[in-house]
């Protein structure tokens, strides 16, 4: 008898919370999903606009090699300070980037890499490989970056 009893309360007792509790928890936990996706959006969103300021401040010395880089191959297409008005820019039909365009601004160091490393289809900015090394280039990017974020 109480055997009974017991397997029936055993027999209730057991699915009754755990649908009750599923119920009550589904809203809560889709939420908290909701919550714990944006948060690991919006940070992956921060490393990616912050990771070419990271980048460049990791590697200081190197943009003195950059300097030099820049002063004898971008200059005169690029402009002393990167607003794209070398004295060769006049005479050029696609006009050379302005690196402090937002545009610009928001590429990722490898993203500028590979433009310097192959060049762009169809302008004057030809592909450096072979030209520069892979550190030289690296140093650009760096020298670049630095340049992009000082004002006129
Ligand atoms: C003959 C002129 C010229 C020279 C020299 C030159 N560039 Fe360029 N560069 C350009 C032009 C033009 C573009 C834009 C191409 C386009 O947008 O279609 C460009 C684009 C770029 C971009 C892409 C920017 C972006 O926002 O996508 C980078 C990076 C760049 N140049 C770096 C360099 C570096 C580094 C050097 C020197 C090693 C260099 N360039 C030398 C003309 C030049």
């Amino acid at each position: 008898m109480l055997e009974n009893v017991v397997s029936v309360w055993e027999g209730w007792s057991c699915p009754v919370p755990l649908i009750t509790g599923m119920v009550i928890m589904r809203p809560i936990r889709h939420d908290l999903m909701l919550t714990i996706a944006s948060v690991v959006a919006m940070a992956g969103l921060m490393g990616l606009l912050f990771d070419s300021f990271l980048q460049a401040q990791e590697y200081p010395a190197d943009i003195t090699r950059g300097k030099g880089v820049y002063e004898r191959h971008c200059q005169a297409c690029h402009g002393v300070a990167g607003w794209g008005d070398g004295p060769d820019a006049q005479a050029l039909k696609v006009p050379p980037a302005n690196f402090h365009r937002f545009l610009s601004f928001l590429k990722s160091d490898e993203e500028l890499l590979r433009t310097i490393e192959h060049g762009v289809v169809f302008s004057p900015m030809h592909a450096w490989r072979g030209q520069l090394t892979d550190g030289e280039m690296q140093d650009v990017v760096a020298y670049i970056r630095l340049l992009s974020q000082q004002g006129r």
